[in-house]
């Protein structure tokens, strides 16, 4: 038997649940020597901006246990370069392709939907990053705020009937009253987490490690974490949750799946192991085959609370 692996996200279908993360992946491209990306459910852009931004001063990154902080302030090559020069390579992939979108004002996320609506027709959706800890604008000034939350998706709902994922941050104390803001405002799928803030020093030199003071840590350390804010979504909202943080395996994968997420994205794991995210492709393949379960979708939210 070979088992069905594909799932849905509102009117998206993926071959399977499996997505990188943006920021951990560049524009793909990067990893075509590593991975047959058409084995992937999904590839998620790094985020995208109205301009060019070269990012925060290093140091950017730093391993510190259980994981990694980064403050690397969305660096990106901008909206017309990346359909200039990233676009026509995506725009020949089969799997689906996600345009993670960012910006210092409600303006500016309208600004790249807007224009990448003018160009394209082969993106399933968009993921917009209202997230992002390492920018003193934006992300997270946004991602916190219920109500910013709501009118930043109820805005760019207006411009696309594409999927628009609204990814959250889980540096709050109520995640699940921004997934609901976003889900009433028209998202149609929320990804979670992004990273928390972390800070790291250098004792001798009596000095945060990285440029930026702060940065967001990610890696396996998050799991668990994550596992707990998809919980806590699945109970509010009623629209699909992609689970993202420390995923490294196919055995974490199906964690986040009976937690209640219906896809994942694989992040901090792709610096350790570039092919980790086809692997985990495989190994779920596997799985199902050898327990006898035919629809991966079977197992999301499927998790016995009752001892
Ligand atoms: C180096 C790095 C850069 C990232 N850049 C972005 C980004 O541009 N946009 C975004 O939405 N998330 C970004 N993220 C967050 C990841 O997409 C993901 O939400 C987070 O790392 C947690 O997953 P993980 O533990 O599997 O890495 C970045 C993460 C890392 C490690």
């Amino acid at each position: 038997m070979v088992p069905d692996l594909s799932i849905n996200l509102g009117k998206t279908k993926l071959d399977n649940p499996v997505l990188t993360a943006s920021g951990t992946f560049g524009y793909g491209e990067e990893f075509q020597e590593f991975v047959n990306l058409n084995r992937l459910g999904g590839i998620v852009t790094k985020s995208i901006t109205p301009r060019p931004r070269i990012g925060n001063p290093p140091h950017r990154l730093v391993e510190v246990p259980g994981g990694m902080l980064n403050a690397i302030g969305l660096a990106n090559v901008g909206v017309e370069k990346f359909i200039s020069e990233k676009m026509p390579f995506l725009s020949e992939l089969k799997c689906k392709v996600i345009v993670n979108v960012a910006g210092e004002s409600i303006n500016e996320y309208e600004s790249v939907i807007a224009r990448l609506a003018e160009v394209e027709d082969h993106f399933a959706g968009y993921e917009i990053n209202l997230s992002c800890p390492n920018v003193k604008e934006g992300g997270l000034t946004f991602g916190k705020d219920a109500g910013q939350v709501f009118k930043i998706t109820s805005a760019l709902r207006k411009l696309t009937d594409k999927m628009l994922i609204i990814k959250l941050t889980p540096n709050v104390s109520d995640i699940g009253e921004l997934g609901l803001a976003a889900q009433e405002a028209g998202g149609d799928v929320l990804s979670a987490i992004n990273t928390f803030v972390g800070l790291a020093v250098n004792v001798e030199k009596r000095r945060p490690v990285l440029g930026n003071i702060t940065g967001g840590f990610s890696g396996p350390a998050l799991k668990s974490l994550a596992l707990a804010k998809i919980w806590e979504l699945k109970n509010t909202v009623s629209i699909p949750i992609i689970g993202i943080g420390g995923i490294f395996t196919h055995k974490d994968v199906l964690e986040f799946m009976l937690v209640g997420a219906s896809a994942v994205q694989i992040g901090t794991a792709n610096f350790v192991e570039p092919d980790v995210s086809q692997k985990i492709v495989g190994d779920l393949e596997k799985y199902c085959s050898g327990h006898q379960i035919s629809q991966i979708t079977e197992l999301i939210g499927s998790l016995e609370t009752r001892f």
